[in-house]
């Protein structure tokens, strides 16, 4: 059997990609010194480990204001959509995403943008949709974020039906919407293969909701697995509802070293002792302030996660309880999960050489 172009697409098999390699510091709220810089060339190196190994695909945040602390935490940002286009020009067969608020990319710019990049990578661009959430950046950029999620999701859908219509319609249009009038619009290239794989990393019920409807992904915490598997199979329910097949992806932390002893030692060194915790508590604020992403009745847990990874799931330990750690969130439902390494160049060799054959033998996924 031919496998699809777009990696994302792959069935059967557990996709796992990174995230937020265009971030400074990565995932991890730390000041090691030794801790992810967001250069290019630290991502070029990243991607290129990454296609190499079949690791199927480059999830990037956007974020235009940092979180402040020692570090400034996220407070540089390479963006999305020339990221993933450079990206896909460097590499053969990864999937790469870009990330993009709604409220500050017109549709037009982006249906067309997204087409452009999936021509660079030959069919293997993605989108991950934020409806907006962070007041500091709303008001930075002059804009008010609305109050009511049914507000922000109402102008998400209006702006993706603008785009899923640029992608399909032969013929210019007018479009008569709440949030747009557009006159004679119309997409030309369109993306390569159909509409691409698009992600969405909704909390709220008015999000899910969204998310069922349009994307192919959706992204949710990985916090106490038992919740995840009656939380999965709710989802899938839902979107079986509307018709549609939505997988479940979520996100994790990575310290995979020889021994467990090494990898709880330095779990401990960057995400205890070396923790940005101002930043962490201002990245703790803010997420619970605006959006519902993360259960709240779990915040004491979670605090710690998010120094460790930005709330990602741990998988700490040797090659073989990392194997265990996605093997359970294989088993809860999800469809695949994004990793994140304090020093991701650094990393990603030994878990690529050590943990991706023992998922392989399980059949957990497929090489090549
Ligand atoms: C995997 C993942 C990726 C995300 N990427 C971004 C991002 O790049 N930029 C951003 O502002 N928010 C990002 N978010 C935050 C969600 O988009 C945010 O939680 C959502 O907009 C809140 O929606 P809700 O109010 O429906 O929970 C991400 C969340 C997750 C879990």
């Amino acid at each position: 059997m031919s496998e699809p172009r777009n990696r994302m697409f792959r069935r059967n098999h557990f996709k796992l990609g990174t995230f937020s390699a265009n971030c400074s510091s990565g995932m991890a709220v730390t000041k090691v010194p030794e801790r992810w810089v967001n250069s290019w060339e630290n991502n070029l190196r990243m991607a290129q480990i990454c296609d190499a190994n079949g690791i199927d695909f480059l999830l990037p945040i956007a974020r235009w204001i940092g979180y402040g602390g020692e570090t400034d935490f996220h407070g540089s940002v390479l963006e999305t959509m020339t990221w993933a286009a450079g990206l896909l020009a460097s590499t053969q067969r990864i999937s790469a995403i870009a990330t993009i608020h709604t409220a500050c990319n017109h549709p037009v710019v982006i249906a067309k943008q997204i087409a452009t990049i999936d021509q660079i990578g030959q069919g293997r661009a993605g989108l991950n949709i934020v409806a907006g959430w962070n007041q500091p950046e709303y008001e930075a950029m002059g804009q008010t974020l609305p109050d009511d999620h049914e507000t922000r999701y109402g102008y998400a859908q209006e702006w993706f039906d603008i785009i899923k219509k640029l992608w399909r319609e032969p013929k210019a249009f007018d479009w008569e919407g709440t949030y747009f009038k557009l006159k004679g619009v119309y997409g030309n290239p369109k993306p390569i293969s159909g509409t691409p794989p698009i992600v969405n990393a909704a909390g709220s019920p008015q999000g899910r909701e969204f998310a069922m409807r349009n994307a192919n992904f959706l992204f949710t915490p990985a916090i106490d697995l038992e919740r995840s598997k009656d939380e999965i199979a709710e989802l899938k329910e839902q979107s079986t509802h509307v018709g549609r097949e939505v997988d479940v992806l979520t996100f994790s932390t990575v310290v995979c070293r020889a021994t467990e002893k090494e990898a709880k030692d330095y779990l401990e060194y960057y995400a205890r002792q070396n923790a940005d915790w101002e930043a962490v508590d201002n990245l703790v604020k803010l997420q619970f302030a605006h959006a519902h992403s993360f259960p709240h009745d779990l915040l004491a847990l979670i605090r710690d996660r998010m120094a460790a990874g930005h709330g990602g799931f741990p998988l700490v330990g040797t090659p073989e309880q990392v194997a265990d750690g996605i093997t359970a969130l294989h088993n809860a439902g999800f469809g695949g999960t994004t990793l994140a390494f304090v020093n991701y160049a650094e990393e990603l060799p030994y878990f690529c050489d050590t943990v991706l054959p023992i998922l392989e033998e399980r059949g957990i996924r497929r090489g090549g």
